[in-house]
């Protein structure tokens, strides 16, 4: 059997996705709060007042207009204000999660939940209470929660007071956090993420109309990551040597759409500017060496302090994690078959199938992109973001109980466990798989509910109805036997 014994399956869920409950006990907002639903094919909306009172809505990677700052508006919806309320409902998803025998539960932090604007001397004792009564549940059933310390959502005060992540002194607001959380669940955490999908930051100002000084701006936030990400790892080992710290990317498995010669560099580059730039800096503790390039094609003079570069060097990661959902073609030609994708656009590929969003379904990537890396790192891999977003219709089972017959989400995941288990058995370290949103949940891209990825569907519609209620789908059997079996069936 590939699958080694201990390994960690399970799922995975954001706090800002599926905890609701966004101004309940102290909680303070973070730019997540201030984003509208959308669709496919129309952005999120970040709705904004300026000083004169004027109102206004901007998609979501082009920032407010200067001197207006985020506001919740009349006449807009904000679907992670209630998302699936998992802050009231937490003990009844959990025991959903033990049902299907989960090893391990990938969730998140919401920093406002524990410093509401991120300058507090003290945390909120309400916030804290809450992540520990969560671990406690995940404990009773001997689920090992995997916790990300951010996962998109910065205070709004840093953000919007502060200049957030551009910002140096952003670090020592993050180093603070960390402290705090690393300290207080100390003997009910083992594992943690620090930043999910850092190397986005590039790929989401791309999706806008990027300029130098963007740029500028995204490197450089990237860098004070970095930094705090580094400081993470180095807390934690001193708090708890039992603590194991990981990066979390973006993973895409990124192909060339032809083999001109152009198109084979252009592919190479994407690789370093979108998966490698994070994962070297935050695995090897250095810059590569063809950051320099990546600098130099926008101009960007970053500041960076000696201090930095010793802390980069002393606080590399313990594992590699990443999500994977698709692979993307790249080509220096001129294509009018263009897909979107998890925050990148690239070539149509004729070989493969897309999703009902436009992602990619491409199974052999992950083997593909889990061989490319441990090679590059050789540091225990977790997959921990792997699903299909598709419609459900629920439905009466056989069993009078409503349900989904969600076949093609069977499929999808099969598919990707197959690759898996050739990885392993090529000699990759994989440790862990969470899949993405276990339990449905609200859609980072698209804001929407009915873009599902859960084995638990939850009764909530896009236009903010429905009574939460929770239904097992039919991947919900199927992943509890994979989980028993330990991978062996997957029939
Ligand atoms: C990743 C994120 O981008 O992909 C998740 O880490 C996100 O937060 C997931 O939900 C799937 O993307 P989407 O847009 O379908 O929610």
């Amino acid at each position: 059997m590939a699958f080694p014994e201990g390994f960690l399956w399970g799922g995975a869920t954001a706090a800002n996705q599926c905890e609701g409950a966004w101004d309940v006990d102290g909680r303070g907002p973070a730019e997540t709060d201030m984003l509208t639903g959308g669709t496919v094919n129309t952005p999120r909306m970040l709705t904004y007042r300026m000083p004169d009172g004027t109102e206004g809505a901007v998609p979501q990677w082009e920032g407010v207009p200067e001197g207006g700052r985020l506001a919740v508006l009349d006449g807009y919806l904000y679907p992670n204000h209630d998302a699936i309320d998992f802050y009231h409902h937490y003990k009844e998803d959990i025991a959903l999660f033990a049902e299907m025998g989960f090893k391990q539960y990938r969730m998140s932090i919401s920093w406002s939940r524990i410093y509401p604007t991120g300058i507090e001397d003290e945390p909120n004792q309400a916030g804290l209470d809450f992540y520990r009564n969560v671990f406690l549940e995940l404990q009773k059933y001997g689920i090992e929660p995997l916790v990300t310390m951010w996962h998109f959502d910065t205070p709004n005060y840093i953000e919007e007071e502060l200049g957030g992540w551009e910002n140096h002194d952003t670090i020592a607001l993050f180093d603070k956090y960390a402290r705090t959380i690393l300290t207080e669940y100390k003997g009910l955490v083992k594992n943690w993420l620090t930043f999910n999908e850092i190397n986005n930051t590039i790929a989401f100002i791309e999706m806008g109309h990027p300029t130098d000084e963007k740029y500028r701006a995204a490197y450089q936030h990237l860098h004070n990551k970095f930094v705090a990400s580094a400081h993470a790892v180095k807390m934690a080992h001193e708090i708890d040597p039992a603590y194991k710290v990981g990066c979390m990317i973006c993973g895409i498995a990124n192909y060339p759409l032809t083999p001109d010669p152009d198109d084979i560099l252009a592919n190479r580059y994407q690789w370093e500017k979108n998966i490698f730039y994070c994962g070297d800096v935050q695995c090897k503790g250095k810059y590569p060496t063809f950051a320099k390039r990546l600098w130099n094609e926008h101009g960007v003079e970053l500041e960076i302090t000696e201090q930095d570069l010793a802390d980069l060097a002393e606080g590399p990661v313990d594992f590699y994690t990443f999500s994977y959902y698709m692979s993307n073609a790249v080509t220096t030609h001129q294509t009018d078959d263009q897909v979107g994708g998890n925050f990148v656009m690239g070539a149509k590929n004729p070989y493969l199938t897309y999703s009902d969003w436009g992602w990619a379904l491409d199974p052999k990537g992950l083997r593909y992109y889990l061989e490319l890396i441990y090679d590059r790192y050789e540091k225990p891999i977790m997959v921990v973001e792997n699903g299909l977003g598709a419609f459900d219709e629920l439905v009466e089972g056989e069993d009078g109980q409503m349900t989904v017959h969600d076949d093609y989400r069977i499929d999808y995941l099969r598919e990707h466990v197959k690759e898996m288990e050739i990885a392993i058995e090529d000699g990759v370290d994989l440790v862990g798989y969470t899949t993405w949103g276990c339990i449905d949940l609200v859609s980072a891209g698209t804001g929407e509910m009915r873009k599902r990825y859960g084995f638990i569907y939850v009764d909530k519609n896009d236009d903010g109805t429905g009574t939460m209620a929770r239904y097992k789908k039919d991947s919900f059997a199927w992943y509890k036997k994979v989980i028993a079996s330990n991978g062996a069936d997957i029939a």
